[in-house]
């Protein structure tokens, strides 16, 4: 059984105070949901977002990790101060790290790698972009995405992996891929895993779609049987519309 799961990824929004009234005003709304609620503010909020939503329903991530647990890494985070904090979920290989800090997927391998070794749950981001939809390779990126991104895995708890199929094109643009699209390429990372990670936890980790969610689509989208979740940008940043969205 794949508990649903809705994440927020606030990205470089909110500073401290306007993060600590958005979590506070998402609290009471998103109560009752039936879906994993979860949100993922910046570093600098992080502190302030985890006090705010302690005895809640909502479960805190961060954006992103390097790898190492410590060192002379200037400017970089650490799994074990995560941990350290109590964060739960760490949102890994987003396609704007992808894009505009050049991670590999090899990088991003040993940042899935550490976070599991440090009990952090990531959220593993894969997408084609518009291009690589468009000369028909969308499934040779993705296989190649999930099956390095999660190679080498096998002594970690490989349970608290979680997927979000996230097509570049989709993302902040306003066009959601359509439901049925989007069900095919989750259907296929999941075969993907089956090979990766094996038959039962292909068939137990959830995979999320990600771009342009809204209030509005949200429903549709979590009717298709391969969809187990969304993570929203825009859309989490107000908190009227999250919790729609959360408790769709
Ligand atoms: P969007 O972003 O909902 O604003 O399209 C999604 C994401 O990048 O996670």
């Amino acid at each position: 059984m794949r508990v649903p799961l809705i994440a927020g990824n606030w990205k470089m929004n909110k500073t401290p105070k306007e993060a600590l009234e958005l979590v506070n005003a998402l609290k009471p709304l998103v109560q009752n949901a039936a879906a994993e609620v979860v949100v993922c503010p910046t570093f600098v909020a992080l502190s302030d977002v985890l006090k705010a939503a302690e005895g809640s329903n909502i479960k805190v991530g961060a954006q992103n990790m390097y790898h190492q647990d410590s060192g002379a890494y200037t400017g970089e985070i650490s799994p074990v101060f995560l941990k350290a904090m109590n964060v739960e979920f760490v949102i890994l290989g987003h396609s704007e790290r992808r894009q505009y800090f050049l991670e590999s997927n090899e990088e991003i391998n040993k940042k899935v790698a550490s976070a599991l070794k440090h009990g952090l749950k990531p959220i593993l981001c894969v997408g084609e972009t518009l291009e690589e939809r468009e000369k028909g390779i969308t499934f040779d990126v993705i296989g190649e995405q999930v099956k390095k991104c999660l190679a080498d895995l096998q002594q970690y708890n490989l349970e608290d992996v979680v997927v979000a199929y996230e097509p570049v094109w989709a993302i902040g643009t306003g066009r959601t891929a359509t439901k049925e699209d989007a069900n095919e390429v989750i259907g296929f990372i999941r075969q993907q895993l089956k090979e990766v990670l094996g038959e039962k936890l292909s068939v137990n980790t959830r995979i999320l779609y990600g771009g342009s969610v809204k209030s509005s689509n949200i429903r549709e989208l979590m009717e298709m049987p391969e969809i187990d979740g969304a993570l929203v940008g825009g859309a989490s940043l107000d908190a009227a519309e999250f919790a729609k969205i959360a408790i769709y």
